[in-house]
């Protein structure tokens, strides 16, 4: 039996998160991923998947602390960035730089350097912006907490409140999902004991593709599309009869509606700024589920958490090339907590593959 993408293949055993596909639930280390998203930071849901347990006070403040004091971007990292062909992709960049972090930890996968990774992610992509002319380097500031950091970095702009708290609840709900790709992949190469950069970096490589962290860029040309056609819903029946896949739709996993889209929809409804941008994304969605379910009845295709994660995105003005590297800055929690994972009770992944190509005689 081959089990093509693995569908359905239990490989390995996770105390970081559990999806119920059929119930449309989302459980981080015990706790409702949605209530995590309202009711905590960041920072301490970040310590619940690194340490299994939330932060005390002090442990909270020694985690934010740690955050802070990573933030400089060592010149050598400078120089890699300055000299980076001009056409790359704002994730091959982070990539390349996750690639070159120094560790701190050389024997196995610690905090200290999934807090390093982490925090150089915003640092490296405002060095960037300010490389390509987009904006002045920020100055390093180490009274925002990481969020807030985050945002301010790639705007260069002081963060609002409520886009502090809509990218909040995005990063938070975005986090960590299981094995996923991108975790897998992250997972498959600290199996063979290599280091938590080299893992992270092959983690960066899968996100990028559109059927994974690409996707939101999509759902953005998806609804610039809509927005310009007068028979949406006749637009999005050929795009599925051509055998187009929906940006934003449809998920391995889940089968009903992707919790991660219901509360990402409802910050956006508190908080939306383009009524009509926003109602064309209701709009949308509502003619793209009749229709999957038309042509492709029974297989369960809703809003997956990117396509309301682009409409978030575009609420925060965030340019579309920074999408993909936002999903990134904030799974980069859920993929450091599995290397430490993989390796407390290691087995390198190592699958088979059924021949079937000719066999010449010797
Ligand atoms: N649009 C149209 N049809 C779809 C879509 C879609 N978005 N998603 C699935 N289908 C159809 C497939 O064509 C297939 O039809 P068939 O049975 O006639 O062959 C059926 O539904 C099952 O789809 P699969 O691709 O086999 O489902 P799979 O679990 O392999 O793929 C995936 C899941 C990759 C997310 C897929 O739904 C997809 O490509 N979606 C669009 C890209 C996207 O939004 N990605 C973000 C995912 S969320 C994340 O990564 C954080």
């Amino acid at each position: 039996m081959i089990y093509k993408g693995l569908k359905g293949v239990v490989c390995t055993e996770t105390k970081l998160s559990m999806i119920d596909g059929e119930r449309g639930q989302l459980i981080y280390a015990g706790y409702p991923a949605k209530n995590l998203s309202k009711e905590h930071s960041f920072e301490e849901v970040a310590y619940l998947l690194w340490y299994g347990k939330l932060p005390s006070a002090n442990e909270l403040e020694d985690i934010k602390k740690k955050f802070k004091e990573a933030r400089t971007l060592p010149d050598y990292l400078k120089n890699i960035i300055k000299n980076l062909p001009k056409r790359l992709e704002m994730l091959d960049v982070i990539r390349t730089v996750t690639s070159s972090i120094e560790l701190i930890s050389t024997d196995k996968p610690s905090v200290d350097d999934a807090v390093r990774i982490t925090t150089l992610i915003p640092s490296a992509i405002a060095y960037r912006l300010y490389c390509l002319d987009k904006q002045p380097f920020p100055d390093i500031r180490k009274d925002l907490d990481h969020v807030a950091y985050y945002l301010y970095m790639v705007t260069g702009r002081e963060p609002r409140g409520e886009h502090v708290r809509a990218l909040e609840t995005y990063m938070i709900l975005t986090m960590e999902h299981g094995l996923n790709a991108s975790t897998f992949s992250a997972r498959v190469t600290a199996s063979s004991e290599s280091d938590l950069a080299s893992a992270i970096t092959s983690a960066i490589g899968t996100m990028k593709g559109p059927l994974h962290g690409g996707a939101p860029t999509g759902v953005l040309e998806l609804l610039n599309e809509a927005s310009q056609s007068n028979d949406i819903h006749q637009m999005i029946q050929e795009k599925v009869e051509r055998g187009e896949k929906l940006m934003g739709f449809g998920h391995r996993v889940y089968k009903t509606l992707d919790p991660r889209a219901i509360a990402l929809k409802d910050i956006l409804q508190q908080n939306k700024q383009d009524e009509d941008w926003f109602d064309l994304a209701i709009k949308v969605e509502d003619i793209a589920v009749n229709v999957l379910e038309d042509l492709k009845p029974g297989r369960g295709l809703y809003t997956n958490v990117e396509y309301y994660a682009a409409a978030v995105m575009k609420e925060l003005k965030l340019d579309p090339s920074l999408f993909t590297s936002t999903f990134t800055a904030s799974r980069v929690i859920g993929w450091t907590a599995h290397v430490m994972e993989q390796l407390e009770d290691n087995t390198i992944f190592r699958p088979k593959a059924e021949y079937v190509g000719p066999v010449f005689a010797e």
